[in-house]
């Protein structure tokens, strides 16, 4: 059985299929390690017209999700999938991270529920686990940020990256909470700009170090919040502001 199970519930089930089907999911599920469905809110919808949303009761701008056709597919999604996380895609949610992907690639079975429009009844609420946003900004539905879940944690499953370490040493993931070093690839020399002699040297220790300095750096001048909770090593420290000549 597939390592995680995935089933997006959506108004849109064309806008995630066409992303879950490419590269390394499209291969994760050819494979067997990542079941992705997708499914639509609207089969749970009744009447002729299938109708999923209604005006907002105390009036103002926009339409708002109707609870029964969402929470028909949540209780079927559920029976699908026992023990599944169930989490709603939403602004107002707990910020989306690194440590909540590895929880749901644990947990193996996750339940997406994308909302649309202003927003979605909040009885709703009762039928699922959490909501999750995945930053501090407004899309028009739920259905990328679902995506991103579904992608930060499919990626962790063990195989489907090629290679197993490639999960783990990529920022934030080695649990270290550093950004990550710079890449080259060839040519060496290109519109002026040379890589860097050390990744040229095939000395892997003085490699090491050097990627180690610059993820350090990178993190210090990008992102000093994530700078400012990281136990630093003594080492981490001497790199940090050593030169080339001193690694
Ligand atoms: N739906 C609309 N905006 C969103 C966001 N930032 N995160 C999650 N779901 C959303």
């Amino acid at each position: 059985m597939a390592k995680l199970e995935v089933e997006i519930l959506t108004l849109f089930p064309r806008m995630c299929e066409g992303y879950l089907a490419e590269s390394i999911l499209g291969k994760a599920q050819a494979s067997g390690l990542v079941a992705a469905r997708v499914t639509d809110v609207r089969d749970f919808a009744p009447g002729k017209h299938r109708v999923t949303d209604d005006a907002p009761y105390g009036g103002g701008a926009g339409m708002v999700m109707k609870p029964e056709p969402l929470v028909d597919a949540v209780e079927a999604a559920r029976a699908r999938l026992p023990g599944a996380a169930v989490v709603l895609t939403s602004p107002r949610g707990v910020r989306f991270d690194q440590a909540l992907a590895r929880r749901f690639a644990e947990q193996g079975r996750l339940i997406l529920v994308c909302g649309r429009y202003e927003g979605v009844d909040e009885r709703v609420m009762t039928a699922v686990d959490m909501e999750v946003s995945i930053g501090d900004f407004v899309l028009t539905g739920g259905e990328l940020a679902a995506l991103c879940v579904a992608d930060a944690a499919a990626r962790l499953v063990p195989g489907v990256l090629g290679n197993d370490a490639s999960a783990g040493a990529e920022s934030f993931a080695g649990g270290d909470g550093l950004l990550e070093h710079p890449h080259y690839t060839r040519p060496p020399e290109w519109r002026g700009r040379k890589v860097p002699e050390v990744l040229l040297s095939g000395d892997h220790r003085r490699i090491e170090r050097w990627r180690r300095r610059e993820s350090l750096r990178a993190t210090r001048e990008r992102r000093p919040d994530l700078y400012a909770r990281i136990a630093l090593s003594e080492e981490d420290l001497r790199l940090i502001d050593a030169g080339d000549d001193e690694l």
